[in-house]
């Protein structure tokens, strides 16, 4: 396939890829999820979790996708394990689920965006949530999030995503370290920082039926995990890079910038004596607007605030369509922009619900990463592991200096099938049960 796409530079493919793992998930998702699981104790476990299975499961997609070339699904065919398709299947297919409610949540952004301009979200942060978070304005500023989506993803691989990254990761990288140096002046801010890391170890050893799981299918979405986009991105590199290499720093960025947002979102919090356990997905977009509202310049601090939350979800959300647009392209060889256009639409359909309702956002989420997820992981990792095996470290020897002499290969190939399938599989198996707590948090929503 000569006229395949590719990244124009390594550097290029690294900042798509932190583009696509820092998103919402850092900025909206990991701030309540460390909030309703014990504050400092779920940043260890997460923090565990990115090193002992994020990592080596990065490497494990970036191997199909550079060994195979091709999109995610077709990838598996070129392996010569053909049935192993699902897997890549199930990954775009989450990709899908994901995107419609991801989006529904840059709609909100967008809103405080221009909320930040009147300031209207100040006077009563719980109310105003309330009335922008769902029904009719949703709904269009959900549209108006994925129009951006596709507008970009119709430019291609290296004129529309490496260069909309390219600008995105370092902005976002600015105005977020300049918050959180804002935010270290507020008073109160010792407080947030005590909460966000001072572990509570006894609460944490009985909890960790819950806080695990969490923990691991947050480090699962924030790093792109089991949605087939490292596998996609990594099918566009050439021969030569050290995917290790490459693997490790997206992994550090990626939480570098997670710990950021708990740097900026708990003082800003604490400073303002506001419960950092409102728990739920509008926990940021309520309690940061109630400390923004008596900050000095809290509209200014507001408007960057979103607008690096905006960037952030951007870069993800492209990803997210990419994986789809990458297969629909190389398989029916149909054109780039009609395709991303096409999607965009069915993902507007399928995210209805979520602009509608946010118990059922919170469905659709609870359900991505309580079992997709974990779930396209673990396959991932047991046909890298088991059915690849010794492909796999022959691939990630390649563009490697040391070469045959390093055991590092052999070590991760040994850890993908010991450690990271079963730490993967418990995982699956809480989250599930998670889902199908009568009274949890995940029960289906009313019609
Ligand atoms: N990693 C993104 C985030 O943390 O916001 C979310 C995401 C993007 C997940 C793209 C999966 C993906 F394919």
């Amino acid at each position: 396939m000569a006229d395949r796409e590719t990244w124009a530079s390594r550097l290029g493919f690294i900042l798509a890829s932190v583009g696509s793992a820092v998103g919402l998930g850092n900025v909206w998702r990991f701030p309540f999820q460390t909030a309703t699981n014990g504050g400092a104790a779920f940043l260890v476990v997460y923090l565990l979790a990115v090193a002992v299975i994020g990592l080596p499961a990065i490497l494990a997609e970036f191997v199909v996708g550079r060994r195979a070339n091709l999109n995610a699904i077709d990838a598996f065919d070129r392996l010569g394990h053909s049935r192993w398709k699902v897997v890549g299947a199930l990954g775009v297919f989450t990709g899908f689920w994901v995107l419609s409610y991801y989006s529904v949540i840059g709609g909100w952004v967008i809103r405080y965006l221009l909320g930040s301009v009147t300031g209207g979200y100040m006077g009563s942060p719980a109310d105003y949530f309330g009335a922008v978070s769902a029904g009719p304005e949703a709904l269009a500023l959900h549209a108006v999030f994925i129009l951006l989506t596709v507008g970009i993803v119709a430019f291609g691989v290296e004129e529309g995503i490496e260069l909309a990254t390219t600008f995105m990761v370092p902005s976002v990288v600015v105005l977020m370290l300049g918050i959180a140096a804002y935010a270290a002046t507020l008073p109160g801010a010792g407080a947030g920082y005590a909460f966000f890391l001072t572990p509570d170890v006894g609460a944490l050893l009985s909890n960790l039926d819950t806080v695990v799981p969490a923990a691991v299918g947050q480090a699962l979405f924030s790093l792109s995990l089991g949605f087939s986009v490292m596998i996609t991105y990594a099918s566009y590199i050439g021969e030569d890079d050290n995917l290790g290499v490459d693997g490790g720093a997206i992994a550090v960025f990626n939480t570098f910038v997670g710990v950021l947002a708990g740097f900026v979102v708990f003082p800003l919090l604490f400073a303002q004596g506001v419960s950092p356990d409102t728990a739920g997905p509008g926990a940021v977009f309520i309690s940061v607007p109630t400390a923004l509202a008596e900050v000095p310049a809290g509209r200014v601090v507001g408007f960057v605030f979103f607008a690096v939350v905006l960037i952030a979800a951007l870069s993800s959300a492209i990803s997210l369509l990419e994986v789809v647009t990458s297969y629909v392209i190389d398989h029916y060889r149909f054109e780039r922009r009609g395709t991303a256009a096409g999607l965009g639409t069915v993902v507007f359909a399928l995210g209805i619900p979520s602009a509608w309702d946010t118990a059922w956002l919170g469905w659709f989420d609870g359900v991505a990463v309580n079992l997709f997820l974990p779930l396209a992981v673990l396959l991932v990792v047991t046909f890298v592991g088991w059915v690849l095996a010794d492909d796999a470290v022959d691939e990630v020897r390649q563009g490697t200096d040391v070469a045959r002499a390093s055991a590092l290969p052999t070590v991760w190939l040994w850890a993908v099938r010991s450690v990271v399938l079963l730490a993967v599989a418990g995982t699956l198996a809480l989250g599930v049960r998670e889902l199908l707590t009568p009274s949890g948090a995940y029960v289906v929503p009313p019609f």
